[in-house]
């Protein structure tokens, strides 16, 4: 079993599928609090249903990002939290947040790191013509988007795709991998060598993609 914090900032929907995975019990974890940076965050509501702690955290109240973000670890600290999900959370942690917690802090992203950091990355797929995107669970270090890849999956782009129409495909995937990363940690399978994320007894995965599929081999 492992103690949650999950950091959010709107609809929620990585909250919702780590909740129903725990619920449904595939997932070894507690959600100790959920904060949020976004009072209007929809996530909120969902974390309430399911009467888990919630905490919205503003940085205009503090006097700088450094001093809210000590709150947050203090908060997160008293909750005892092992390990602290960030699922769409929409605002960049300061260094001594990520030292609170080293290796302790994990992320969705929507794109295949380390291609697309940063923001509207399913619209900067689209745009710039790849082929393949997806999303990546990662651990969080002081870089944007920059930390270990704990687990990727991948999905096709297609020509007609709008940044809606493939964030929705991306979104499916991140529903899928997210509690199966956390799951990982909560088994204590991780392991971390120079960058390189290792998880004991995953079976090595075979076979290759491509889009658009070849043909004119047999
Ligand atoms: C997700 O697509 C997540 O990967 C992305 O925000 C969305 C949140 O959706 N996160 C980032 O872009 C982080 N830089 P959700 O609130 O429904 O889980």
């Amino acid at each position: 079993m492992i103690n949650l914090g999950i950091l959010v900032s709107g609809s929620g929907t990585n909250l919702q599928a780590i909740i129903d995975t725990i619920e449904a019990k595939r997932l070894d974890a507690k959600i100790k609090i959920v904060i949020s940076n976004n009072p209007d965050a929809f996530a909120i509501e969902r974390a309430k249903k399911y009467h888990i702690p919630t905490f919205i955290i503003q940085d205009s109240h503090f006097p700088s990002r450094e001093e809210s973000d000590k709150h947050l670890v203090e908060i997160l600290k008293s909750h005892s939290v092992d390990l602290i999900a960030l699922a769409g959370f929409m605002r960049l942690l300061t260094p001594a947040f990520i030292r609170a917690f080293p290796l302790k802090i994990l992320n969705i992203h929507p794109a295949l790191l380390p291609a697309f950091p940063g923001l509207r990355v399913q619209k900067k797929a689209v745009e710039y013509g790849v082929k393949f995107s997806g999303c990546s669970v990662h651990i969080v270090d002081e870089g944007v988007d920059t930390g270990p890849i704990v687990i990727q999956a991948v999905v096709p782009v297609h020509e007609n795709d709008t940044e809606k129409t493939l964030a929705e495909r991306i979104l499916k995937e991140e529903h899928r991998i997210y509690p199966q990363a956390i799951q990982f940690f909560a088994e204590n399978r991780v392991e971390i060598k120079d960058r390189k994320v290792m998880i004991k007894d995953s079976p090595k995965v075979e076979g290759v993609l491509e889009n658009p599929p070849v043909k004119i081999f047999k």
